[in-house]
């Protein structure tokens, strides 16, 4: 910023010759001269006589030290000094080593008359500032980064006579300077710990020759690094634009630079796919197809900061799948909801209802009697007021992802309320049978400790229904744990969750769907 401008020199010179006349001692006698170094400087020997014959300079005391210089033809020893009109010692190409008392004798005809004394200061730089920020690490443009909750020391030297002024200045990126310290003397320091991504910013500091206020600064770039705080996450999701192609997105956020992000096959770690993304996101597209299944990549993410070794995450591409209702049924003017449940792929696939009625077959939207809903990885058919010779026949699930598609055709018959008695009746001998069977089975097979004390619990009808017509009653015989989460909620419900339907048992589908969706979903 402010550097010494050789210009100025003879003229700050002269400035300081008329301070050092300010300053003379009031003896006469004494006197006090600044002088910059590689400068001059013309030394007055006061109140010098008209009558003066001879004016003699010394460099230190008149006795001690022999004559350096006089008005009596002698040449100079050295040859940077001149006399002016005389009497004056004029002395070029300033040295530090200039610096000291001088005196000057006036002789007049071998008498000293007179005598003057003068000291000679020589005052230079600041030359050079030195900062040393530590520990930091340079980037290839200069600028230092320190790593997060690290101790950063920040040193300053100087160089200057007379000591020099060094201040410490910090400009932060959003705000105005602030000043941290301001001392004299040629090295100063001050330590902050634990750095905070607040203190990035110019750290400048600047050195003032506190006698002829010449100044040099020296302003350092800091950054604050720190890596992101958790692992890098991986997904594949299908493109929003070609629902033919799978992106693969890798975000690994909250580092400081963002960090390095790079998708590999699995097979061949070495073969990098292009990727592109803001930024701590990456994303890679592939061309969807079912050789993609089964197929693994991995996301590597590196940062400046990190000592340890690469984070990855992975993602393992798959074709979907599904679970469905086999079989449906509705009465004239009730209402059905079929369900299709997704149980696998990855991009998750996306579920359409179709009506095989027509060729091509024709997607069912919502609207009407029709509606369509989605929680969680189970699509819901509903379908009001069924009629029979529109609505029997075949609905396809289907689910689709890039890498493929799944279908699964449900079955939906309308009955005519006129046979309900019969076909309850029939239901009712069958689920009996099967209830039989399926008891003599448990008996057979050894107590199965949650389903015997279901059993025994719930002796109403409602309740043997439900868990002999659930299409996924196999479910509840999976773990104990599941059994255990059940009888909880018996019990919490005082008499039975499942026997409170009991009433509706005549549509024993309905109770299916409520009843074991909540509670008896393995947890994959
Ligand atoms: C020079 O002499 C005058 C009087 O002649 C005196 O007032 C003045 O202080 C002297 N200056 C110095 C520097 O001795
Ligand atoms: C010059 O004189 C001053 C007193 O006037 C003294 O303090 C100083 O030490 C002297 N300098 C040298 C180099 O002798
Ligand atoms: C000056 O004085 C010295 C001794 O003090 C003497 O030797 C010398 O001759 C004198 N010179 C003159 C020019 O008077
Ligand atoms: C220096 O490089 C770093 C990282 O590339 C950048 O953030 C910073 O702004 C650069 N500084 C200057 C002054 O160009
Ligand atoms: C900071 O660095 C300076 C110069 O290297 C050193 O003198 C000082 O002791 C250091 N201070 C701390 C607290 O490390
Ligand atoms: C430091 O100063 C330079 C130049 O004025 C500026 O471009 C840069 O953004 C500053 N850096 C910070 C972190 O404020
Ligand atoms: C530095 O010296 C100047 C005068 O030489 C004085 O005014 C100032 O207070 C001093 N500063 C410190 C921090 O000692
Ligand atoms: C990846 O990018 C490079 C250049 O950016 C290009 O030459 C290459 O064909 C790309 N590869 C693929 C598979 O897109
Ligand atoms: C949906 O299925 C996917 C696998 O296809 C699974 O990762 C996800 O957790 C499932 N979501 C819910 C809410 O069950
Ligand atoms: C409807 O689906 C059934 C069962 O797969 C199939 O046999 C029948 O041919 C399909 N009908 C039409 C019109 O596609
Ligand atoms: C059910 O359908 C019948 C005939 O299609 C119609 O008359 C009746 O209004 C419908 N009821 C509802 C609730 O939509």
């Amino acid at each position: 910023m402010a550097s010494t401008s050789p210009s100025a020199g003879p003229f700050l010179l002269l400035l300081l010759l008329l301070l050092g006349c300010g300053q003379r001692a009031a003896a006469g006698t004494e006197e006090l001269v600044f002088a910059e170094a590689k400068g001059e400087v013309t030394l007055t020997c006061w109140n010098v006589s008209a009558q003066a014959v001879l004016v003699e300079w010394f460099h230190g005391e008149p006795e001690a030290i022999p004559i350096l210089f006089s008005s009596d033809d002698r040449l100079p020893s050295d040859a940077r000094l001149s006399l002016v009109e005389n009497s004056a010692l004029h002395i070029s190409g300033l040295r530090l080593q200039d610096e000291g008392n001088y005196t000057c004798k006036e002789m007049l005809l071998n008498e000293t008359v007179h005598r003057h004394r003068i000291q000679l200061l020589v005052t230079s730089g600041p030359e050079k500032v030195d900062v040393n920020i530590y520990p930091t690490t340079p980037l290839p443009n200069g600028t230092l980064y320190a790593k997060k909750h690290d101790a950063i020391n920040f040193t300053c030297t100087s160089d200057s006579r007379p000591v020099p002024k060094i201040e410490w200045v910090f400009s932060p990126s959003s705000s105005g300077p602030e000043v941290f310290t301001e001392v004299n003397s040629s090295l100063t320091y001050f330590v902050l710990s634990p750095m905070m991504p607040s203190y990035q910013g110019n750290y400048t500091c600047s050195a003032t020759n506190p006698r002829t206020g010449h100044h040099k600064a020296v302003t350092q770039e800091l950054l604050i690094y720190y890596p992101p705080p958790s692992s890098p996450r991986c997904w594949a999701q299908t493109s929003t634009e070609n629902s033919k192609q799978v992106q693969l997105l890798c975000s690994w956020p909250k580092g400081y630079p963002h960090p390095t992000l790079q998708w590999t096959n699995k097979e061949s770690l070495n073969w990098v796919i292009n990727a592109t993304g803001p930024a701590d996101t990456s994303m890679a597209t592939l061309d969807g197809s079912q050789r993609l299944h089964g197929k693994e990549f991995v996301c590597r993410g590196s940062h400046i900061v990190m000592e340890k070794a690469n984070q990855a995450c992975t993602v393992q591409l798959e074709g979907p799948s599904i679970l469905s209702d086999g079989l449906r049924s509705c009465f004239i003017g009730e209402a059905v909801t079929m369900t299709c449940e997704l149980t696998a792929g990855n991009p998750l696939a996306k579920i359409t209802w179709l009506r095989n009625l027509s060729q091509p077959e024709t997607e069912i939207r919502s609207g009407g009697r029709f509606l369509i809903s989605q929680k969680g990885n189970v699509s819901t058919l509903l379908i009001q007021n069924c009629s029979s010779n529109s609505d029997s026949g075949y609905y396809v699930c289907k689910a689709e992802n890039p890498l493929g598609l799944r279908e699964v055709y449900i079955y939906l018959t309308v009955n005519d309320p006129v046979n309900i008695a019969g076909i309850v009746g029939g239901i009712v001998v069958f689920l009996l049978l099967v209830i039989l069977t399926f008891s003599g089975f448990l008996l057979y097979f050894g107590p199965h400790l949650c389903l015997k004390a279901n059993i025994l619990r719930n002796q109403d009808a409602g309740d043997i229904l439900v868990l002999v017509d659930s299409e996924e009653g196999e479910v509840l015989m999976e773990t104990t744990e599941d059994c255990a989460l059940q009888q909880g909620i018996a019990l919490a419900n005082g008499h039975s969750t499942w026997s409170a339907k009991g009433p509706r048992a005549e549509i024993p589908d309905e109770i299916v769907l409520e009843e074991t969706k909540g509670e008896a979903r393995p947890s994959t």
